[in-house]
């Protein structure tokens, strides 16, 4: 099995990536994530980003490792990493060895430049140091542009799954990491 990683689209300018700081705002955070969703909230997709409080956006980092994508000193993105053992749910999550990743989004006007790939290969590059065997997330299965764009970046269909509220269906698609791991 071979790992690859995704490939990132040329940057004009390339974002720091890292952890979220205790000095970062919860809400402006939040915010970012209202924007970023605000396209899958009109294509009809309740994900839970698109209007979620900033309550539950420090619930969701509780668990696991926030990344941001910062530029000129403003976050422009974000991904939770969720190590193996955090956020079960459906039979693949709940499986040994696989990391999670969630709460995904960039700021629009800097979509389609690299920043989400930057964002997926540090979440992967933390789950292949902790030995994970996959890395795995969730989307809604309609929402093709993303399923493609997971598909191309070295995630294969595992499952579905029927979140609670949720007026979709989701996927579960996951990355073997066993080449990284050994590297
Ligand atoms: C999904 C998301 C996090 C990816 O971040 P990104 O910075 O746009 O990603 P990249 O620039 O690295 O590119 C991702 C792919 O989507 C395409 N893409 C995404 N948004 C695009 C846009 N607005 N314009 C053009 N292309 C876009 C890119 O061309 C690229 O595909 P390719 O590498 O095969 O050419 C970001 O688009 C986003 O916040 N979307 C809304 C929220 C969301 O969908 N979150 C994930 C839920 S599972």
């Amino acid at each position: 099995m071979s790992y690859s990683a995704q490939p990132v689209p040329s940057l004009k300018r390339e974002p720091v990536i890292r952890r979220l700081a205790a000095t970062d705002s919860i809400d402006d955070l939040t915010s970012l994530l209202h924007r970023a969703y605000a396209g899958l909230a009109a294509m009809g997709f309740n994900y839970t980003a698109v209007d979620q409080s900033a309550d539950v956006t420090l619930a969701r980092i509780a668990d696991g490792l926030c990344f941001v994508a910062e530029m000129d000193s403003t976050i422009v993105g974000t991904i939770m990493y969720y190590p193996s053992g955090t956020k079960g749910g459906c039979p693949w999550y709940d499986r040994p060895n696989i990391a999670k990743i969630g709460q995904f989004g960039v700021e629009p006007s800097c979509q389609g430049t690299g920043v989400g790939a930057l964002l997926l290969q540090r979440a992967e590059a933390e789950a292949a140091l902790a030995g994970a065997d996959e890395i795995a997330l969730d989307t809604a299965e309609e929402a093709h542009h993303l399923v493609s764009w997971y598909g191309r970046c070295g995630y294969r269909f595992i499952e579905h799954a029927q979140w609670d509220g949720k007026v979709y269906r989701s996927v579960i698609l996951s990355k073997p990491l066993h080449a990284l791991n050994a590297s």
